[in-house]
């Protein structure tokens, strides 16, 4: 139980009517209570050389919320989706998925992952690739069938079902992954500079279609990049990570509808949030975590 079941006046007072509603129906799908990461230096005797990459992280990711995760390199981003993901456990705090913990909610495919490389088998036709987590979890040939084909609709890819990811660009390989990323229904997507590889027309047109597939399906969706017209087109909620240790040093909400249509990008209030977003990272330490 959250406060966001909570019906009426109760509900986030910030939220639009749109999303009180939204939010008292269900469960937040991210909650991190105080969550710290440390790694331990390989061989270190002494605490003094461990790398902290997570202090004190308090976050709240409402269903069907897309929030950015942006910072310098080497600010925790990754760590955090990791640990989100159950790749990795948290040192310190607590970690909640849908109200589960992290390892719960990986079991129960509550969320679906995209990174940068994505990851797809080469051996494997874009509708098998797709079809992946769903033989995973049982589904029978016939509803992976009708499945696939609804996915690779929402990614636009229908007519490229049989090829193999080596027949297709990079940005079709990334909706390949996206799709794959939904087919079991989660409710929440895990993304790791999943467009940085691209080209900035490529990715353009990406965050166009990620607006409209998230829009579709409701999921929520925490999204790292380095990107700040990225994070802001995207986004509900910038959040804004420095490094050493990694934590949250500020939260941008965009305030900028449901619609992200092309026009956004030469909208005045775009610019806005872009320079809000800009700021708020050049407030904090500029500093550069070393690369291990
Ligand atoms: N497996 C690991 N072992 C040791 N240090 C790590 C490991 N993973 C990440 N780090 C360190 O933790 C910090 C945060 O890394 P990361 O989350 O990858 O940053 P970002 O994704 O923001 O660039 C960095 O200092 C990085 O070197
Ligand atoms: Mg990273």
């Amino acid at each position: 139980m959250t406060l966001r079941q909570a019906q009426g006046p109760q509900g986030n007072p910030q939220g639009s009517p749109n999303e009180i509603a939204t939010a008292a129906a269900t469960d937040l799908a991210v909650r991190a209570v105080g969550v710290g990461k440390i790694f331990p230096t390989t061989g270190a005797r002494t605490d003094s050389n461990s790398v902290i990459a997570l202090a004190g992280v308090e976050l709240e990711v409402g269903a069907g919320e897309f929030v950015s995760l942006i910072g310098p390199s080497g600010c925790g981003k990754s760590t955090l989706l990791r640990l989100i993901a159950d790749l990795d456990q948290a040192s310190s705090g607590t970690l909640e998925i849908f109200g589960k913990p992290a390892r719960r909610a990986r079991i129960d495919q509550d969320y679906g992952i995209a990174f940068q490389q994505s990851g797809l088998l080469p051996w494997r036709t874009v509708a098998a690739n797709i079809s992946l987590p769903l033989e995973l979890h049982g589904t029978s040939r016939s509803e992976r069938t009708a499945r696939v084909a609804e996915l690779a609709e929402l990614v636009g890819l229908s007519d490229f079902v049989d090829r193999y990811p080596d027949q297709l660009s990079g940005g079709m390989q990334q909706r390949v992954a996206i799709a794959r990323a939904l087919a079991t229904r989660p409710r929440l997507l895990l993304m790791d500079e999943p467009f940085g590889a691209l080209d900035e027309m490529t990715r353009e047109y990406l965050q166009s279609e990620l607006t409209r597939i998230t829009a579709e399906t409701g999921a929520a969706v925490v999204f790292v990049t380095h990107s700040i017209p990225e994070a802001v087109f995207l986004s509900d909620r910038v959040v804004v990570m420095s490094p050493r240790p990694g934590r949250i040093t500020d939260v941008i909400t965009t305030e900028l509808g449901d619609e992200r249509g092309e026009s956004l990008r030469e909208a005045r209030e775009y610019f806005e949030r872009v320079t809000a977003v800009r700021e708020a990272l050049h407030a904090g330490p500029i500093v550069r975590a070393n690369e291990r």
